[in-house]
């Protein structure tokens, strides 16, 4: 049985940097040890909060319940021919730490995912994704504890149901399953994605003329270094908002008032548009109030400079939004997780 710590600082566990006290915690790093922690009469009836990285978490107080981080590692190849390779991979594995992994051994398919903060059992919850790609691209199946019958359950890829920052976990699913191994498709052969510009004009500034897992991996590291806070310097849990998908009717009637807004066509009825522009446009980047403020380089991010407290964030979020609702008619949404 993993050792059940009490009144333990979380600060480490997020990547906000917040400082919060879980009553328990405890690290399991296998399924039997997640069941035996789960089974335990001691702990039934505390609230559970699951951890990966910590990385989409806003940590609103004090945990009066048991947390329980995941550390199923490993990294095994389940399936290989001459085009691609299938490997299984531990929900507890560093997803940045995972993608280096895949590079070195001359897989595509992750490289436009670099540095992204967190765990590879977190990524299929919010379908992460950046720079063209999402996870549902590369994703086959993946494996979860359901918490009331202690059965392993299996998901493929529609299943899952994801969409964007979406998937069935955080809906139907949310609370009821811990994500214990996912698979991945990579190629051998790679068809490499370098529809956003930024990593057309990244590569061209290093010199590099062939293309690479390894190339475009270090664009991507170099553009995210240069727009969004290191976690390990300013605490921060990236986009602290999703982009709002809106009806194109909205869109051409805040157009007709604001011509320079960017967009992204969804469907023929839909488009996409950034909040960090938004925002920006609402006047917030780079402000900052006390220990707590908004991204001088990216208005998406919200971030904490020492000893900013989850409540002061979660009040300047929707302050955010309410100016955002007030400029514009469009209404966005957080894509971190209030934990209470
Ligand atoms: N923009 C501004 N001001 C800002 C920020 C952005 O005007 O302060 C404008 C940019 O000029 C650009 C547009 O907004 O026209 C989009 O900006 P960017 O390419 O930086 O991407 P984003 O839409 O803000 C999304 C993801 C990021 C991901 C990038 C790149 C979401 C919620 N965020 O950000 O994901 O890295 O695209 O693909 O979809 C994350 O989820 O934590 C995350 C960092």
């Amino acid at each position: 049985m993993p050792e059940i710590q009490e009144n333990i600082s979380l600060k480490s566990y997020n990547t906000f940097g917040i400082e919060a006290k879980a009553k328990y915690f405890v690290v399991f790093k296998s399924v039997e040890e997640l069941k035996r922690i789960l089974r335990n009469p001691e702990y039934l009836n505390e609230k559970r909060l699951f951890l990966g990285g910590g990385s989409n978490v806003l940590l609103l107080n004090d945990f009066e319940g048991l947390v329980l981080k995941n550390e199923i590692k490993g990294i095994e190849s389940v399936f290989e021919n001459e085009e691609n390779a299938i490997l299984k991979v531990g929900g507890g594995e560093v997803w940045h730490e995972f993608v280096l992994d895949t590079i070195e051994k001359q897989l595509s398919g992750l490289e436009n995912l670099s540095l992204i903060p967190g765990t590879v059992g977190a990524a299929p919850m919010q379908n992460i994704g950046a720079y063209g790609v999402e996870i549902k691209d590369v994703f086959v199946s993946l494996e979860a504890l359901n918490l009331e019958t202690l059965e392993v359950v299996f998901f493929d890829r529609e299943k899952c149901a994801f969409g964007y920052r979406e998937s069935f976990f955080k809906h139907e699913g949310k609370g009821k399953y811990v994500i214990l191994n996912v698979n991945f498709e990579l190629s051998k052969k790679p068809a490499f994605n370098v529809s956003y510009g930024a990593i057309k004009d990244t590569l061209t500034e290093m010199g590099v003329t062939e293309l690479s897992s390894k190339s475009i991996s270090d664009a991507v590291i170099a553009i995210r270094k240069s727009k969004l806070p290191d976690p390990a310097e300013i605490g921060n849990s990236g986009s602290f908002f999703k982009n709002p998908e809106i009806s194109k009717t909205l869109f051409e009637k805040v157009k007709a008032e604001f011509p320079n807004i960017p967009s992204y066509p969804i469907d023929e009825n839909t488009v996409k548009v950034p909040a960090g522009w938004l925002i920006e446009q609402a006047a917030w980047k780079g402000k900052r109030f006390g220990d707590i403020g908004v991204h001088d380089k990216q208005a998406l991010v919200l971030v904490n400079y020492g000893e900013g407290k989850g409540q002061e964030i979660a009040d300047l979020a929707k302050e955010i939004a309410f100016s955002v609702l007030q400029k514009f008619g469009i209404e966005i949404k957080p894509e971190v997780n209030f934990i209470s």
